[in-house]
């Protein structure tokens, strides 16, 4: 469907009833077809738009701004906006919308699925099995650590680090956190987290989860000194944004012995890897698939096509990221 009047544009391919509900508050030009649209590319189809749905893959930066002089509104389909320029879009008063609470708790069971992934080295062992190395049982053999009872630091306890947070109990953990602001003292109670500087949660977490969105303060958040924190036992996970890991050092650390085991959804560059990743057997590699539920990702689609709609019928969209641009 490719309407000369559209008004909104779909960046990426949305399902069914996402592009339903938008034809029904005007014509919508769509990518069914799911190419990664080029910058040059998405200007071009930009121009004449009032609306952007767009996805975490594309770049909404001054650039794109200056070809789309009628853009009001940018529904991105995530809850982190780093592929936004946000200063760039507030300075022009277009509105920046995401999708925040829809994707907690299957981001949660996914940060999970990577502890246990890598502490149990569960990718590496069944490609063992695949490779038909698997000659039988054998007592000293790939050997992983425990999750139950160990200390688990989350870096970033918001509303998915909460939602992983949460899970612990079931696992008797000690859960420690480090958040810039504490949190409540009833929030930490309810939750059982004590709050620690970040070096001391680092020294003494088993399992680390980092949680926080990507920004110039989060670069490199987990570097070489961070890691050089941790305990050599430790498991790291990162299912939040590449470049809050420096991917590079944690390649060292695991080669060297200095971090047992990772598990990562979200890579610096992605979709390319670190060759030196790449060549780890203790990392459990995933493909950027956090909130990738059928549900979840249903309602994140349609949170965000709601967003476009109020914002273009000139309504306050309920997710508004800057406020400062509503009038
Ligand atoms: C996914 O990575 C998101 O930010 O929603």
């Amino acid at each position: 469907m490719s309407g000369a009047a559209a008004e909104l544009l779909v960046t990426r391919a949305v399902f069914a009833e996402t592009l339903a509900y938008l034809a029904r508050h005007g014509p919508v030009e769509d990518n069914q077809d799911d190419r990664p649209l080029a910058p040059n590319e998405l200007a071009r189809r930009a121009a004449d738009k009032r609306g952007l749905v767009t996805a975490l893959t594309d770049r909404v930066d001054a650039a794109l701004l200056a070809a789309a002089p009628r853009l009001e509104v940018v529904a991105n389909i995530a809850v982190g906006v780093n592929n936004i320029d946000l200063a760039a879009c507030s300075a022009r008063g277009v509105m920046v919308t995401n999708t925040p609470g829809v994707l907690d708790e299957s981001t949660a069971d996914l940060v999970w699925a990577l502890i246990l992934g890598a502490a149990r080295r569960v990718t590496e062992v069944e490609q063992e099995l695949r490779a038909g190395r698997w000659t039988g049982w054998r007592l000293t053999e790939w050997l992983g650590v425990d999750v139950h009872h160990a200390t688990l630091g989350v870096i970033g306890l918001g509303r998915i680090g909460r939602a992983i947070a949460r899970r612990a109990a079931g696992f008797a953990m000690r859960l420690v956190y480090h958040n810039r602001r504490r949190l409540a003292p009833e929030l930490e109670r309810e939750l059982g987290a004590a709050w620690l500087a970040k070096d001391d949660l680092l020294r003494e977490s088993d399992v680390v989860v980092v949680q926080v969105p990507y920004a110039a303060e989060t670069h490199h958040l987990i570097g070489a000194r961070e890691l050089g924190l941790m305990k050599p036992s430790a498991v790291l996970v990162n299912a939040a944004r590449g470049g809050v890991v420096d991917d590079q050092a944690l390649a060292a650390a695991l080669a060297s012995g200095g971090l047992r085991a990772a598990g990562l959804d979200v890579y610096e560059g992605e979709p390319a890897l670190h060759p030196a990743l790449l060549a780890q057997r203790n990392v459990v590699l995933l493909p950027h698939v956090g909130s990738a539920t059928e549900a979840t990702r249903r309602a994140m689609a349609m949170c965000a096509a709601e967003n476009a709609v109020a914002a273009l019928a000139g309504r306050r969209p309920p997710n508004l990221v800057n406020p400062e641009v509503w009038r």
